[in-house]
This record gives C-alpha cells, structure tokens and sequence, in this order.
C-alpha cells in the first residue's frame, strides 16, 4: 500500500525517470557517397541531412561519408541492398550487379546534351528504371545529374586512333570497358578513389569524367590533354533500401520525399554550373590544353564507338533505347 511518505517518493522518482524513458537517441541515417563535399553530389547530399535534421531532428540524424571514407560504390550498392547503409547517389554505370536496363546511359553519344538526358530521366520510361532494382532491395529516388563526360589523356590526342595502346581507366562496367576496346586502348576498371593515385603512378594513361570530377579530384594535375567530347553522361540514382524506406511512416516518408526532391534540385543546379564553371577554370590553367574537335572530327568518335547501340540492345531492351533517342529528338 502506499502511503503518505511513499507517495512523494515515487513521484519524484517518476519526474526523473520520465524524460530518460521519452527521451531516445535520433536514429543514425548513413549516405555514403565517393565524391569531394564541394560537388554536385557532395552539395546534395548536405542539403538533404540539414533539412531532414531541421524538420525531423529529434528523430533522425544524417551521417554522410564523402570521399569513399566509408566505402566505395560498389560496396555502397550491395550495402544499400542489404540494408547496412540509408543513402547513397552512385553513378548511373555501378549497377552492374542489379539490372542490365541501366546500361542505357553508358551508350556512348546517346544523349546530345544534358536536356536529352533529363527528358528521358523523366519519361516515364526513365522513372520506371528507378524501381527496375526493388526485387534486389534498391529503390532508385530520383536522379541527380553530374554532366557530360570528357577524354583526358597524358599525351596530345585529336582521333580515336590516337588512344590506340593507353590504359585508361573506367567505372566498373561492361559497355565503358568495351567503348574503349573499340579504340584500341585498354580498359582498367577500377574505384573513383583510386583513380589520382594510378595516374600519378603512370599506371593508367587515361581516364573518361565529367569536369566537375576532373576538378574536384585534381586529375589534371596528371592529365594535361583534355578533349571536349561529351561522348557519354555521368549521372546518378539517389537509391535507398527498399524494406527501410517502405517500414518509415507515411508521414516521415512524406517528409523524406518532400527533402529529397528539393536537394536534388539544388544538386543539379549545382551540376549546371560546375559543368561550366570547373570547365572554365581548367581551360584557364598554364599547362592544361583543352581541344575542341570540330563536327567532322566528333563523328569520328562516334563512328568508331556507336556499334556498343546494337550490340546492347537485347540486354538494355530496345524500347529502352528507342526512348532515350527519342529525348534526344524533342
Ligand atoms: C566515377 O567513378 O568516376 C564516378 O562515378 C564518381 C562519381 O560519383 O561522380
């Protein structure tokens, strides 16, 4: 029975215990990404963390990993399957492993310029590829753009011939190994964070990448021949696990979404003006020089690595295809 010297007692426990009970540490949400902070990507994912611990702090902390410190991408897709990490935005060539339709965007001269690619990102043709993983675990988000990609080279180089012999470096997938093959080089596949370090080894000769990545990672440095040839697009799926986004609330999920959808906003508005300005800085630099093919020569380039459209096109799927030409013609 409680009595008159009890009863204080235990309320006064109560008062102290109450908030320890109601009080419980925000769950830790991990985006691991593979680029600098000062990216489209990088930008994004900031944005994303401070408007989610903004609205919903008391629940959720966002812990991102730039730079690989976590993992690199390759880990990051299966550790996304498997539910080990929330976020990650790899690039549209790393999921290799997980569906064959995504092949599409490594086409190279596919996409005329980064309108094209955002038409068919948003077709319906390009939203239904967001959910082609979910059987695996991977639910796709929504796109973040990086841009077009660029050649760069340790020495001079204007034809496709010109590549014929160098070991250039490419994201682990088939179509990029093979676009490369076709010009007589060698492909190495391997991880964006090792990327610096061969070429300042001399390991590899070349490597393909948008300007902001060329910038960012200081690939110049080794890479004084660059060509503007925006033969293919980097871009990316911001993925997420599957049973972890399907078990959050409808009313988190609601605020996930509305999150995302504005960060990927900025991150390509981002990606807009790095394209530009990170292309800019490096024509500026002494040693760098920046060739612009003309048409004719362009189409060479396109001659020699367009055979990959029809060699791919069962594995991709033809509407798939059709449908990206198709963004190209609006
Ligand atoms: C690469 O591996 O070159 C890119 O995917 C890196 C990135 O995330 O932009």
């Amino acid at each position: 029975m409680m009595n008159g010297r009890t009863r204080p007692a235990l309320l006064g426990l109560l008062t102290f215990l109450l908030p320890m009970l109601l009080w419980a540490e925000p769950q830790t949400l991990v985006f691991s990404h593979v680029v600098s902070p000062n990216t489209p990507k990088g930008k994004m994912a900031e944005m994303f963390k401070s408007m989610i611990e903004r609205r919903l702090g008391d629940r959720y902390e966002i812990v991102i990993h730039a730079n690989a410190d976590l993992m690199d991408d390759d880990e990051a897709v299966t550790a996304i399957a498997e539910g080990r990490i929330h976020f990650a935005a790899p690039s549209l060539s790393k999921f290799e492993g997980y569906t064959q339709q995504l092949k599409v965007f490594d086409l190279p001269f596919l996409f005329p310029d980064m309108d094209a690619v955002n038409r068919f990102q948003q077709s319906p043709t390009g939203q239904a590829l967001l959910t082609s993983m979910e059987s695996r675990g991977i639910l796709g988000l929504g796109y973040l753009h990086n841009g077009l990609k660029q050649l760069t080279a340790s020495r001079p180089f204007t034809r496709p011939n010109d590549l014929a012999g160098l070991r250039f470096r490419t994201m682990n997938s088939d179509v990029l190994i093979k676009q490369f093959e076709l010009l007589n080089a060698e492909a190495v596949p391997m991880a964006f964070s090792e990327v610096y370090g061969a070429l300042a080894e001399q390991r590899i000769q070349g490597q393909e990448n948008t300007w902001s990545n060329i910038y960012s990672q200081a690939f110049y440095e080794h890479q004084p021949y660059m060509m503007i040839s925006n033969h293919g697009v980097l871009d990316y799926m911001l993925i997420t696990n599957s049973a972890f986004w399907n078990g959050l609330s409808e009313a988190d999920r609601h605020e996930f979404r509305f999150a995302l959808e504005m960060s990927l906003k900025y991150g390509n508005a981002v990606a807009t003006a790095k394209s530009t300005n990170d292309k800019v800085e490096l024509e500026r630099m002494k040693n760098i020089s920046v060739y612009e093919p003309s048409a004719d020569e362009l189409a060479t380039w396109q001659t020699a690595m367009q055979p990959l459209w029809t060699d791919y096109e069962d594995l991709i799927g033809e509407h798939i295809i059709q449908a990206a030409r198709q963004a190209g013609r609006p």
